[in-house]
């Protein structure tokens, strides 16, 4: 979808339809709204004293203008209470009106910017939600369906700035958010694609493109590499598929001399479970949803993608391991012990706890680049699920500084994260009987168990660790995140909260 930002007057606007917005209890609409009413001799106005509109959130319109101003068709968004509005508001209104006037079969339209005028937001900052929520909200992953019925697209926004003064910061908003709401769904793209079409080799693949094309460097290591740096937690998950594991490493410098952030993302292409096979249905979700097991993989990639393309002032390191985690005839089997990058050995206990075995292999090989700080983003553990519900992410931390700047980010890009503690000793759910560490707990604490066992394997560096289980996905029903830019499918999570911390990186944390 292509977004541009014009100079002009909503009510002089011809376009296939025009969106403006309305306050909840607002009663005589003011701005562009109030003008697009009185043209239209009140329409509005009246809606709302029938109490057919009321301008709360996610409500919206439809008028038909019948000649009286040259839009054809006019969408009045409601952006809910005044009080307490803030940018995640305008993302959810611009999203809920792509939606609407994409469902409606209308291919482009022409909004005013939402929030700017009585909203009293920054006029670039919601330009920048607009651009971000529009995109995000009117994604749709239909690359699989091939009936034209089924099929509805946007292919044009446009912004419309009345004064020519805030026009080049209203341009500069929409395109960062342009970047930022692309990059997402790069993401969203990379998880909601099929398994079969997204063995390591092909992943790899688009991982090369995409960073081709943001400009970020790319090498893919093949298991011969692998096995010579000594990866055996990779190599041990892979046995199990007849697909050859690949592991991405992605660089990007934007800040000659700084020592780089490293992102680390588990890139599990399909989660059997392998010998500890997952069951058809668990209680937290059928087995098919662990083609999103590479969600961690696919937000570094789109992350790197990101900071590049906006010219972020950081130098960053990206790593993902990709493999499949089946039950072959060669796969690895419980009781089994594999030795990590870093010499440590593990006793695999269960091999569905795979995605901290391929992470522990990462984490150690971070070390190459003497990061001053690592994240991981993993679809760790159902027990995240279990305590934390779907509606935010996991955070667990040696390091109180990163937390912060990763709470004051999601704050920022409108989503939750909550810290569990991994205390020195819940160190004891990982203690082996025959190797270093093991690689689970018990039955109890399973997001801790996870956490701690992956600091094994972090060494003193500043480390945090965000388990996405369950973030990742959006189910559309009560569990999940409720907000017109989380379409059904891959949330894509954390890319925005990862996109915004490394924005304010050098304003220290
Ligand atoms: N990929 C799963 C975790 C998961 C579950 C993510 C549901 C999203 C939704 C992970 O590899 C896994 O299987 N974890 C096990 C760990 C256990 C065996 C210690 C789990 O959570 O059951
Ligand atoms: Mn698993
Ligand atoms: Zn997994």
């Amino acid at each position: 979808m292509k977004v541009d930002v014009q100079p002009g007057d909503i009510v002089a606007c011809a376009d296939e339809c025009i969106v403006v917005n309305l306050f909840e209890g607002v009663a005589k609409p003011g701005g562009p709204t109030g003008a697009v009413d009185t043209a239209l001799g009140g329409p509005i106005a009246e809606a709302v004293r029938l109490g057919d509109f009321r301008g709360k959130k996610g409500d919206v319109l439809w008028l038909r203008p019948a000649g009286k101003i040259p839009a054809k068709r006019v969408l009045v968004v409601g952006l809910g209470e005044k009080r307490g509005f803030g940018l995640d508001g305008v993302r959810e209104a611009s999203a809920k009106a792509a939606q609407a006037v994409r469902d409606a079969r209308v291919r482009r339209f022409t909004t005013v910017v939402h929030g700017a005028g009585v909203g009293g937001l920054d006029v670039e900052d919601a330009a920048e939600a607009m651009a971000e929520g529009t995109i995000l909200g009117a994604y749709q992953f239909d690359r699989f369906k091939t009936q034209r019925e089924d099929i509805k697209v946007l292919d044009a926004v446009t912004i419309l700035e009345r004064e020519r003064g805030k026009l080049r910061r209203v341009t500069a908003g929409a395109e960062r958010g342009v970047v930022i709401a692309e990059s997402v769904n790069l993401a969203r793209d990379m998880a909601n694609l099929p398994s079969n079409e997204k063995v390591p080799t092909a992943l790899a693949g688009m991982a090369l493109k995409a960073a081709r094309d943001a400009k970020v460097k790319c090498v893919v290591l093949d298991d011969a590499k692998m096995r010579e740096l000594g990866m055996g937690a990779v190599l041990g998950v892979a046995r199990g598929s007849s697909q050859p594991p690949k592991f991405l490493v992605l660089e990007y410098e934007g800040r000659v001399g700084m020592k780089p952030v490293a992102l680390i993302g588990k890139g599990i292409t399909f989660d059997t479970g392998g010998i500890s096979l997952k069951p058809q249905d668990s209680p937290l979700g059928p087995m098919y949803e662990m083609k999103h097991d590479m969600t961690g993989a696919a937000a570094v990639v789109a992350t790197m993608c990101a900071a590049a393309r906006l010219g972020l002032k950081v130098n960053l390191v990206g790593l993902a391991p990709l493999t499949e985690n089946m039950p072959g005839g060669n796969a690895q089997k419980p009781g089994d012990v594999v030795t990590a990058f870093d010499g440590k050995t593990i006793e695999v206990l269960n091999t569905d706890a795979e995605g901290r075995l391929v992470l522990a292999d990462a984490l150690g090989y971070a070390s190459k680049w003497e990061p001053q700080a690592m994240i991981d983003v993993a679809t760790l553990t159902g027990a995240a699920i279990v305590a934390l519900g779907r509606k935010c992410t996991a955070v667990f931390s040696n390091d109180r500084g990163l937390v912060r700047r990763l709470e004051s980010a999601a704050k920022a890009t409108g989503d939750r994260v909550w810290e569990l503690p991994i205390w020195e000793d819940y160190d004891d759910l990982v203690k082996s009987d025959v190797a270093d560490v093991k690689n689970v707990g018990g039955p109890t604490a399973g997001s801790i168990a996870g956490a701690v066992f992956l600091k094994k394997f972090v060494g003193n560096k500043p480390w945090m660790h965000l388990d996405i289980a369950g973030s990742c996905w959006i189910h559309g029903n009560e569990t999940g995140i409720k907000k017109a830019y989380y379409p059904k499918g891959s949330s894509g999570v954390p890319v925005r909260i990862l996109v915004q911390m490394l924005r304010d990186w050098n304003r220290g944390g």
